[in-house]
């Protein structure tokens, strides 16, 4: 009893500060994802890291179409990791790796594309701090909806009319 309740409390606790960290639990659009991919436009060798990879709709998508290329999806909020985990165990990719902690303990030195859909405020401090300590040269940040304030965009997609725009920035 008191394991379950232990559990069900850390559930909980990580959701809460993945909320206030990063952003709440919002999925990105299905319909954006065939735009995200032409935006991302992965090469040959590439890797593709998600900063908060939530249900894995996106980390997932890519990596089918990209069996190839190697694919990291970091997420902090236990639930949504233990979903893409079995989602993962219940499916045949090869080119996936999750890791279960904050984006902000996970080194970007080697990643060539991050995708993010974090609040605009989250994002304006520490986070853009992050980026341009340890992005590499040539590689590119995919930011969904909002900006980061502070740096400045190579594309902005808007997509059709009701679209969310999304911003390209290259190191
Ligand atoms: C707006 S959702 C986006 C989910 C997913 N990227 C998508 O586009 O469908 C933000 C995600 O970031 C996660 N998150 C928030 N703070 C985080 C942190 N410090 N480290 C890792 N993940 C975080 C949340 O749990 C949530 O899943």
């Amino acid at each position: 009893m008191i394991f379950w309740l232990s559990f069900f409390l850390l559930f909980l606790f990580t959701l809460f500060i993945s909320f206030i960290s990063l952003a709440p639990w919002l999925p990105t659009f299905k319909k954006d994802l065939e735009r995200i991919k032409n935006i991302t436009n992965l090469q040959l060798g590439e890797k593709f890291c998600e900063l908060g990879c939530g249900n894995g709709k996106v980390l997932f998508y890519l990596a089918k179409s990209y069996p190839n290329n190697n694919f990291l999806g970091v997420e902090l909020a236990l639930p949504l990791f233990l979903f893409c985990k079995f989602r993962l165990l219940l499916s045949s990719y090869n080119n996936i790796e999750l890791n279960l902690k904050s984006l902000y303990r996970e080194n970007l030195h080697d990643a060539d594309v991050v995708y993010v859909f974090g609040m605009r405020d989250s994002m304006a401090g520490k986070f853009k701090k992050k980026l341009q300590a340890e992005m590499k040269f040539g590689s590119r940040v995919i930011s969904y909806v909002f900006p980061i304030e502070g740096l400045e965009s190579i594309f902005i997609d808007k997509g059709k009319e009701k679209d969310v725009s999304i911003y390209v920035y290259k190191f």
